[in-house]
């Protein structure tokens, strides 16, 4: 019988009632101190212990991405539950550190966990996390076979952050740089949240490879989405300061575009980008000033689009399953043109 796709609201919280409880059963087994400041991160209590009425519901993108590449595959969503959890442990694991290395007061319209309870705090959590993401997979029959794509998959995400650091303090990177930054660290555990997905109902190499090549290149949208979002999105919906890229002088792709060329404008914003303190509020009104000025951030959404449709060309070559073929597409279509 033919079902019809979900709308990806539904597909997102299905995969939010699938994940939530199994992460939260993981974290539940870390020592009690850790264990806590984990949670405060998710938002699952307070400092206090206590639960949160309303427990901010998080995105699930990378489990439901996981999730429908089992799927696509002919698998059923269950069997890749446990690598879901996996890779949303190393994306949590991820932010956590991020934030630290951005400066970044703010995650999810909350405190980030460094500045609410202090770098030791952050960091060993995110570490906790981390490690708690590869016992999930080590814990599993064909752990052999996963373990090892997971953590080439935090490799490259490490070598991508390191990156965009040294990219940071240059105030000059040409768009080859910012898609490598993109490619490390947000293609790579897209396309690994894809590949586990697949390998969760054993794909043949060669479908294995077209879903996590469509990840890999949603992951380029995705980022380049989040650069528009960093500098023009609501903080109402990001959870972020307004401009707060901008803030911590990040070298995004409209950026980069807006600094190339002699004009008196990029030489204006690499001046900014060249000062060793994050900017000051007029600063950055300034800065975004000066990249309107150009085409920047359409020239930034046009490369989004072009990721997108690279990105939709993989899934086709993977031959999905129809109704998962159908909800990766949705998804794909609705990240990379997200106001969130
Ligand atoms: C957010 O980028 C950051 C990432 C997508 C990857 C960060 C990767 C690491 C810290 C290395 C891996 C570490 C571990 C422990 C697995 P962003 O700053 O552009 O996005 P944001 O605006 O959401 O902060
Ligand atoms: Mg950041």
């Amino acid at each position: 019988m033919a079902v019809s796709p979900r709308d990806s609201a539904a597909v997102l919280a299905q995969a939010a009632v699938t994940v939530g409880p199994l992460i939260r059963s993981r974290v539940s087994g870390l020592p009690p101190e850790i264990r806590h400041v984990a949670g405060l991160h998710f938002g699952w209590w307070n400092d206090d212990g206590a639960a949160l009425e309303t427990a901010p519901a998080h995105k699930s993108v990378r489990p439901a991405l996981t999730l429908l590449a089992c799927q696509a595959v002919g698998g059923r969503a269950e069997a890749a539950a446990p690598a879901a959890v996996a890779v949303e442990l190393v994306h949590n694991a991820s932010l956590l550190h991020d934030d630290i290395i951005d400066h970044a007061p703010q995650r999810r319209g909350r405190p980030a966990l460094w500045a609410a309870k202090g770098l030791p705090a952050a960091i060993l959590a995110g570490d906790a996390l981390f490690f708690t993401a590869v016992q999930t997979l080590a814990d599993l029959p064909e752990a052999s076979r996963t373990v090892p794509v997971l953590l080439a998959c935090v490799q490259a995400l490490i070598e991508g952050e390191y990156l965009d650091t040294l990219l940071e303090a240059t105030a000059d990177a040409t768009e080859h740089q910012v898609l490598a930054v993109a490619a490390g660290k947000t293609g790579e555990l897209l396309a690994c949240a894809c590949e586990l997905g697949a390998a969760a109902h054993n794909a043949g190499p060669e479908r294995a490879g077209h879903l996590r090549a469509f990840g890999h290149h949603l992951g380029i949208a995705f980022q380049r989405m989040d650069d528009v979002l960093g500098i023009w999105g609501d903080q109402a919906v990001t959870g972020k300061p307004a401009l707060s890229d901008l803030r911590a002088r990040k070298m995004t792709l409209p950026v980069a575009t807006a600094m190339t060329g002699d004009t008196p404008s990029a030489r204006e914003l690499r001046a900014l980008y060249r000062a060793q303190e994050p900017l000051t509020g007029e600063e950055c009104l300034r800065a975004a000033e000066l990249i309107e000025k150009t085409s920047a951030r359409e020239a930034t959404l046009e490369r989004a689009r072009q990721y997108t449709a690279d990105a939709l060309k993989h899934l086709d070559l993977a031959q999905p399953e129809p109704q998962a073929g159908a909800e990766l597409t949705a998804l794909a279509e609705l990240l990379t043109a997200r106001d969130r």
